[in-house]
């Protein structure tokens, strides 16, 4: 995303699936990390990016996004807890809070009748140690965690 010619924001998607309960294999969608540039930020500009690239993303034929969220930010643009929708959390023990893991159909009933478990696509995971090697090439910066940051 883009505002008076700076890069201020951007998201990405990967394709996932949910490993049904009767065998099956569902594909879905993930999208994470969501980030606007910090003197953006609350005027709107994450809000409006993340609903570009759903109606992008429907309009391509996905039928339902997951990840994991606070729904005090992603509950805005239509997303609710995975658990109402009978989509488990890879590894999650049952009983276990899954407030965390959010869900939206792109195609309506895309989600109905389904009940499986969702797994994050491997290309989320790194070596935590190789990414530090990455970062020993920039310039030193302090790891904080600012206002405004969800996860
Ligand atoms: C999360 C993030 C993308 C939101 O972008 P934003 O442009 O600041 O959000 P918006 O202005 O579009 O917010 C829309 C609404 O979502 C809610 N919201 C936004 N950020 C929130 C937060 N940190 N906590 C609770 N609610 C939030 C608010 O209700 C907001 O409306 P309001 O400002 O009128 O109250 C941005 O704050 C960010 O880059 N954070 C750091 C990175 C991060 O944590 N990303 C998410 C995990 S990958």
């Amino acid at each position: 995303m883009e505002a008076d010619g700076l890069l201020i924001g951007q998201c990405i998607y990967m394709r996932a699936t949910i490993a049904t309960d009767d065998g099956g294999e569902l594909p879905v969608l993930t999208m994470g990390p969501i980030g606007i540039l910090p003197q953006y930020k609350r005027q709107g500009y994450g809000k409006a990016l993340l609903d570009y690239s759903l109606e992008k993303a429907a309009q391509m034929g996905f039928g339902a996004v997951c990840f994991e969220g606070n729904i005090a930010f992603y509950g805005k643009s239509g997303f609710t807890y995975a658990s109402d929708f009978g989509i488990r959390y890879h590894g999650l023990p049952e009983g276990e809070d899954a407030s965390f893991f959010l869900c939206r159909e792109l195609r309506p009933g895309y989600l109905r009748g389904v009940s499986g478990e969702y797994s994050t696509p491997q290309g989320y995971f790194v070596d935590e140690a190789l990414c530090e090697e990455f970062d020993r090439a920039f310039p030193e910066k302090e790891k904080l965690k600012l206002p405004g940051q969800l996860w």
